[in-house]
């Protein structure tokens, strides 16, 4: 069977549904259940009895060790995280506690558990680590994207934990031998993302009357890759990834944020036009920037293109479109997670970013919320 972490999250939720879809094998979801994780995500195979679920910390390495024990699994794939980056800048605490002391105990028990396997089960073991393009930095608009050999430059909180994690990973592999991968990809996007990030916050908010918080002046550019594409793309890593490597992986699908947004707008202009036949282009709001900001990632994936096969199915159009219509008919999912430690989010994210913004076009925060 295979050891999924953060199988309650997005990314994680997403993998399992397609996993037990597409393959006999079993999974045990080790989830700790932090606001992100949402058992019902997982709902439609809630009665599959080759799910087993298990809310534990990472950090708790101790328990780690007995459910790797107990479940003996040939591969572990590692998606839990602490994932949004402003909350990294609200509170880096818990990436450093989650992202990188989590990382280590996990890496801890496994190393405990693979050195005592059959040799060929030792041979066959994979550790997949599931990280981010933030670790590289961020790029001029005319920079090439990143490729797996750039050097790591994080420049948030969450980057840089996520950073320390892939080092870890890496020297586990250089030290111990442990048979690990690595991947690095760039924003996802699709059903069951928490509304804090950019696209289902927009669609929430949109659809609430509230305001589109444009941080800055919209132009940040990144790579969108639809999230079953990306489990597409980890499931080939796992079958088919050389050990000790990284492989980059991205949609090819650069956008600036308010060209996402504006295109968000259409969809919904057209699939749920408001009331008052006014287009949802009238609640964007300019606000304070991020700090730190980083400016643009781009994904050079053709490495896991020429060495896997691996390409991504949807273009933009096609996955934002699917991800809308998901939105649209998940209505009571969105619901359910927005709930009150949500609203406190939104309070602590947005209330304070009309102080000292110079843009027109800004909205009170009271709007946000
Ligand atoms: P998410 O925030 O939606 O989900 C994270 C999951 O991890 C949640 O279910 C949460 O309960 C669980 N978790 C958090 N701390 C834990 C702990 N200490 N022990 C056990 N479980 C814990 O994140 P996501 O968007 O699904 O991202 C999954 C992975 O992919 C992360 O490692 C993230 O860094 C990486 N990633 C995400 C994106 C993206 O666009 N979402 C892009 C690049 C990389
Ligand atoms: P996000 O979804 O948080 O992902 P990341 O920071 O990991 O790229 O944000 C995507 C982009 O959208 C990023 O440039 C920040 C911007 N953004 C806004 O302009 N307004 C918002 O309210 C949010 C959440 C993000």
């Amino acid at each position: 069977m295979i050891f999924v972490t953060g199988g309650a999250g997005f990314i994680g939720s997403n993998f399992v549904l397609e996993w037990l879809a597409q393959s006999p094998e079993p999974v045990v979801n080790v989830d700790k259940l932090t606001y992100a994780g949402n058992l019902g995500n997982l709902a439609d195979v809630a009665h599959d009895a080759r799910l087993v679920f298990v809310q534990a910390d990472i950090n708790d390495t101790a328990r780690m060790a007995a459910l790797l024990s107990q479940h003996k699994p040939r591969a572990i794939l590692h998606f839990a995280a602490e994932s949004h980056v402003d909350r990294s800048v609200h509170g880096p605490g818990e990436f450093i506690t989650t992202n990188i002391n989590g990382t280590f105990s996990l890496l801890e028990a496994t190393r405990a558990y693979w050195a005592h396997l059959p040799e060929a089960d030792k041979a066959a073991f994979r550790f997949l680590h599931v990280s981010t393009d933030e670790v590289y930095g961020t790029l001029g608009p005319d920079d090439a994207p990143f490729a797996e050999t750039n050097a790591y430059a994080p420049n948030s909180p969450y980057a840089a934990s996520k950073a320390a994690s892939d080092h870890l990973v890496r020297a586990y592999y250089h030290t111990y031998g442990l048979p690990v991968v690595t991947t690095n990809c760039s924003n996802n996007y699709g059903p069951y993302q928490f509304p804090e990030k950019l696209i289902p916050l927009m669609i929430a908010n949109a659809l609430a009357g509230k305001a589109l918080p444009i941080y800055g002046d919209g132009q940040q550019v990144r790579d969108w890759l639809y999230v079953g594409d990306h489990c597409a793309a980890i499931r080939a890593v796992l079958a088919d990834g050389i050990v000790g490597e990284v492989y980059n992986i991205g949609g090819w699908n650069e956008r600036a944020n308010l060209d996402v947004v504006h295109g968000l707008i259409e969809l919904l202009d057209d699939l749920a036009p408001r009331a008052d036949g006014a287009s949802y282009k009238t609640q964007i709001a300019t606000v304070q920037d991020r700090p730190g900001h980083d400016r643009r990632y781009a994904i050079d994936a053709r490495k896991i293109a020429r060495e896997l096969g691996w390409k991504p199915v949807e273009t933009f159009e096609t996955g934002i479109r699917k991800t809308v219509q998901w939105y649209l008919a998940n209505s009571d999912w969105m619901k359910d997670v927005q709930s009150g430690d949500y609203l406190k989010w939104l309070e602590r994210n947005y209330a304070g970013r009309d102080s000292n913004v110079t843009q027109p076009g800004l909205v009170k925060a009271a709007s946000f919320l």
